[in-house]
């Protein structure tokens, strides 16, 4: 899979028309970058009868990149506190069976589901979503800089909550993954207690 799916250029789409920024902008919730959506396929490819989870649906960008490259066997549920980004996820999504498009809280929606074999937590605290995982199941959370592009004087150099969690929590065995355009990074962790 080399290009963008057309899933993913849908919800691409249907960010544009909500006004959903596709990279950070800062101005609120942005879609995953393309980088990132790659690598929940790589992952998701991988989850041969298994269950994914996403926290945080937004209108779909993620789950479009999983739903893409999962197996037929996959299931993929996905939860969304916006009432109008989960109505446009889940019109994207409408014509894929093995998606779940929930509003809601997604620890409470997830929790009642659980386990996963992957979770991408994309809306919320890394704590919470590892208890949502297998043994052996996979955590991605996003949105991280990587040490080199940060500023001199970032406290994040030195102190960032996402690695903080990601790199003591002794039930993860994780590690950073610096994207290609080596401005953003994300976290990946396999839990293994
Ligand atoms: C960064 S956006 C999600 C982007 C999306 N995962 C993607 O791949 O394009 C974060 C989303 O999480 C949602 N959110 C935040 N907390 C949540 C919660 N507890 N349950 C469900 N959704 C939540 C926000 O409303 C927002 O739409």
């Amino acid at each position: 899979m080399g290009d963008v799916p057309p899933l993913v250029m849908r919800a691409f789409e249907a960010a544009d028309e909500l006004g959903m920024p596709r990279t950070q902008d800062g101005t609120g919730p942005s879609c995953c970058l393309p980088g990132v959506g790659r690598f929940l396929a790589v992952l998701a490819a991988g989850c041969v009868g298994g269950r994914i989870g996403e926290l945080g649906t937004g209108v779909g960008v993620g789950a479009a990149w999983m739903a893409s490259a999962m197996p037929a066997d996959c299931e993929l549920v996905t939860v969304e506190l916006d009432p109008v980004r989960a109505a446009a996820a889940r019109k994207v999504l409408a014509d894929d069976a093995r998606v779940e498009v929930i509003r809601g809280d997604a620890f409470d929606e997830l929790a009642r589901r659980a386990p996963f074999d992957l979770v991408f937590a994309d809306g919320g605290q890394s704590a919470r979503a590892v208890e949502l995982l297998r043994i052996g199941g996979r955590l991605v959370v996003d949105d991280v800089t990587p040490v080199e592009a940060l500023p001199a004087d970032s406290p994040y150099r030195t102190n960032d909550p996402k690695r903080g969690f990601f790199f003591t929590d002794s039930r993860l065995v994780a590690t950073e993954v610096v994207l290609p355009d080596l401005r953003n990074s994300l976290l990946v962790g396999t839990r293994v207690r």
